[in-house]
């Protein structure tokens, strides 16, 4: 997709330009997904000046209607990458599509982070072996990313690691506003490093712990829409898988009928991921995935295993 210039806005003079780019941002786009209080915090301007900036930058803004014959052609252009396991692919559809979010929740142990790390090998492998040669940009909000355990995955299937941790690109995040101000300038880095997939484990951690309380409620759901909204914005531009681990929660709701652990944040994040699995623990290696809410897909059910090797269809020593 085309991007525009900061130049490109009469409202952003030249000290503005400055005050902007060294802020992070590069182009009209990535102005479009704030709000004026954001821009006019972020870069200490005056409210009324970043409502102008802002009001500019979506008024140039492609929003020409597509066809659906051409959303078709994108679809179908859509690339995948394999889990690791076949019963898994299968239950995705092929794998971890690019141009869609996939979420991935279950309690602890579940393997959401094992699955993280076996994609961040399989993404950078040639088409033929189920990957899209492309680097990795990995939001670890747990401090649970761990790269002996790439090494281990790499090397007990006959990859040199080396390669592979170079093409991840990891940042550790402290707080629910760092994670958002990452998620809102990544797109200088998916550019410099041929980002194909990003991580982030997990998208819960922060607001949980800091949105505590009914009262902060509204605020979360906003502060979570939008982060949803800017990643929404990053597949569809650059193409990319977008892989959020969630953590669930138990249902106290006595009114409803499902009581089992479900996704966490709520009504304001459950819209927005394309594909939806929450993992359980079977026996020993085994985990159970199940699909659903999917908009193209079935609910359904299958058993993967997570092994010393990664992801497998089968237990192993
Ligand atoms: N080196 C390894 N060899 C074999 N299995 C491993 C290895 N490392 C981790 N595992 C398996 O993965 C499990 C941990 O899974 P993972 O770290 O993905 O949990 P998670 O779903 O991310 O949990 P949390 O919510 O706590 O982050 C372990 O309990 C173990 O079964
Ligand atoms: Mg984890």
């Amino acid at each position: 997709m085309f991007q525009k210039n900061l130049e490109d806005l009469q409202s952003v003079t030249k000290e503005l330009l400055d005050k902007l780019e060294s802020a992070g941002f590069s182009t009209v786009e990535s102005l479009s997904w704030l709000t004026p209080e954001e821009l006019s915090e972020k870069i200490k301007i005056d409210l009324e000046i970043a409502k102008k900036i802002i009001t500019e930058a979506i008024s140039k803004i492609d929003q020409k209607p597509i066809s659906a014959a051409d959303l078709l052609v994108k679809e179908e252009k859509r690339l995948k990458i394999s889990t690791g396991s076949t019963e898994l692919d299968n239950l995705l559809g092929g794998g971890i599509f690019t141009g869609e979010i996939t979420e991935v929740s279950g309690e602890f142990a579940t393997g959401k982070t094992q699955l993280c790390f076996q994609l961040c090998i399989n993404v950078q492998l040639p088409p033929e072996q189920g990957g899209l040669e492309g680097g990795v940009y990995y939001i670890d909000t747990e401090g649970t990313f761990s790269s002996t355990r790439i090494v281990q995955i790499a090397q007990s299937n006959g990859l040199k690691p080396l390669k592979f941790l170079n093409n991840i690109a990891v940042t550790r995040t402290y707080n629910s506003d760092h994670l958002t101000f990452l998620i809102m300038n990544v797109e200088k880095i998916i550019k410099e490093r041929n980002i194909k997939l990003f991580i982030i484990d997990s998208i819960a951690s922060h607001f949980r712990a800091e949105y505590v309380g009914e009262d902060r409620l509204v605020s979360r759901q906003q502060a979570v829409m939008r982060l949803a909204e800017t990643m929404k914005q990053l597949i569809e531009r650059f193409d990319i898988a977008i892989v959020v681990t969630n953590q669930v929660i138990a249902t106290m709701d006595d009114s409803l009928f499902d009581k089992s652990p479900h996704p966490a944040l709520g009504f304001a994040w459950a819209h927005r991921p394309h594909q939806r699995i929450l993992l359980r623990k079977g026996r020993d290696q085994a985990r159970i995935a199940r699909m659903y809410d999917s908009s193209r897909l079935p609910d359904r059910e299958c058993v993967f295993f997570v092994t010393e090797k990664g992801i497998s269809d089968k237990a192993k020593k």
